[in-house]
């Protein structure tokens, strides 16, 4: 159990009722939904993970504590199962709210110990339509779930009914996560901001460090990014920090290690704080030293060329692949006018966008839905136009595959985009560029005429990002 002094402050309750009311309203008559927050996960021994609550389940309480259960009905009425009050343990892990304080600061209709819910579930249960649970979320829900209505069934001899639907409430949360709302936009913004803070800082450090000829790791500067974060009043971070030097940024997945950052080395770093149960996704890549060379500056310009490209698409009414389609283009005719790809093995810009011969240096997609998980939940198919379906091959693996058509875009939904070109050696590459990653990535909040960028309190343009390396301010 994670020792703390204080729970967080819970903010205005009405957010978080008006959202549970949205829920109550799609479960249909006699429905019930069911929402565990996140189990607590040893670590070794009697030492637990850092405590993460379940997203689904904060954005419906706004609650922190583990070992706890939010139920809602139709009716509109939400019942929430926590810790009790337990002064001992209390002394050992933290305050708990407790059932009785939770009514009031919660908002909810009541409360109860989380010990009486398997006896209170199979009563609640009863005579219900349909039971809504997030599938495949929570490890063993859905073998409770059973259990519960197996004790409804036991009673049908005396007329109870017994839910004859289950199912799954990720349909119905994951479309509202999926907007952002007002109390979430200013926490996003806040989480954007930390972030690009600790990307400066960091970027700083390195330049820094090397003048004074200093030996600098990765973990120097993944250090100063968990400092920045930490400084600002994030909590943690919102995934493990990428903090990649020269080649190691051609490996995708890379984190933070101790391999040496040398003057003349690009670094990247893929980095973002949560802040408040919100995630920010942020990556810059320069040059360690603060001065790009010239094949470095190419690739970069290249990259960010692309990324302004789907930046301009980041608007309603625009589909989500639009944005990676627009990154393609324009990738591949770099690739070609710098010699990366031979247009007189791979033909011209549509043959490379066709036959996907960029992929051997861009194979990710351009974006994701970014919120309370960095990768957020949300459908990238339009729902309207689920149906549709089309066929294609894919030209590398030959594999056919199902196409629906892409998301549209609204106001309100949240998405990176962060091209990149990875340059692995390989025969016909031109050597300046062997060893070269580089990605860019970016927070854009769809607005009602284009883009807010959340994360630009970090500069991107090559210019800017060595005019703050060369000048190095201290934290403020
Ligand atoms: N940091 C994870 C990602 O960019 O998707
Ligand atoms: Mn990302
Ligand atoms: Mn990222």
């Amino acid at each position: 159990m994670q020792a703390t002094a204080s729970t967080p402050a819970i903010p205005a309750q009405s957010v978080y009722a008006e959202r549970r009311a949205q829920v109550a309203r799609q479960l249909g008559e006699g429905g019930i939904a069911i929402i565990p927050t996140a189990p607590e996960h040893p670590r070794n021994r009697d030492s637990d993970f850092l405590y993460r609550h379940d997203s689904y389940f904060y954005y419906l309480t706004g609650f922190t504590e583990p070992n706890a259960s939010l139920v809602i009905t139709a009716d509109g009425k939400s019942t929430l199962f926590c810790a009790p009050k337990d002064l001992a343990r209390e002394i050992w892990d933290g305050y708990r709210l407790g059932p009785d304080a939770a009514v009031p600061a919660l908002g909810v209709s009541e409360a109860y110990s989380v010990a009486e819910q398997a006896a209170r579930m199979p009563k609640m249960l009863e005579n219900r339509s349909v039971v809504w649970y997030p599938f495949a979320i929570h490890q063993g829900l859905e073998g409770t779930v059973a259990q519960w209505l197996n004790s409804v069934r036991a009673r049908t001899r005396y007329g109870a009914l017994v839910p004859e639907q289950q199912r799954d409430l990720c349909s119905v949360l994951d479309e509202m996560r999926l907007f952002k709302d007002a109390h979430e936009v200013p926490i996003l913004r806040r989480a954007g901001s930390i972030s690009a803070r600790a990307h400066i800082l960091a970027m700083q450090r390195s330049a820094r460090m090397l003048r004074a000829g200093q030996d600098v790791r990765e973990y120097h500067l993944d250090a100063e990014l968990l400092q920045a974060f930490r400084e600002y009043g994030s909590q943690y971070p919102a995934y493990g920090s990428i903090v990649a030097a020269g080649a190691n940024a051609c490996v995708l997945h890379y984190r933070a290690d101790a391999a040496p950052i040398r003057s003349g080395d690009l670094v990247l770093i893929d980095a973002g704080c949560e802040f408040d149960g919100y995630a920010s996704d942020i990556t810059r890549t320069f040059p360690a030293n603060g001065k790009f060379s010239g094949p470095q500056r190419d690739l970069y310009d290249l990259v960010l060329a692309s990324q302004d490209a789907a930046i301009a698409l980041a608007r309603p009414g625009k589909r989500f692949n639009d944005m990676h389609d627009a990154t393609v283009a324009v990738l591949a005719q770099g690739m070609l006018d710098l010699g990366l790809l031979d247009k007189n093995k791979v033909g011209g810009v549509q043959d490379v966008i066709d036959k996907r011969s960029y992929f051997q240096f861009y194979m990710h997609r351009t974006g994701h839905w970014m919120g309370m998980d960095v990768h957020d939940c949300g459908s990238y198919i339009e729902p309207s136009e689920l149906g549709q379906t089309s066929e294609r091959r894919d030209p590398l693996s030959g594999e056919l595959i199902l196409n629906r058509p892409s998301r549209i875009l609204r106001p309100g939904m949240l998405t990176t985009i962060e091209p990149g070109i990875y340059v692995r050696p390989a025969d016909g590459v031109p050597e300046a560029f062997h060893n070269i990653g580089i990605r860019i990535e970016d927070d854009a909040l769809i607005t009602e005429d284009g883009c807010e960028l959340l994360t630009r309190g970090v500069p991107v343009k090559a210019d800017e990002i060595e005019a703050l390396m060369r000048d190095g301010a201290a934290r403020p």
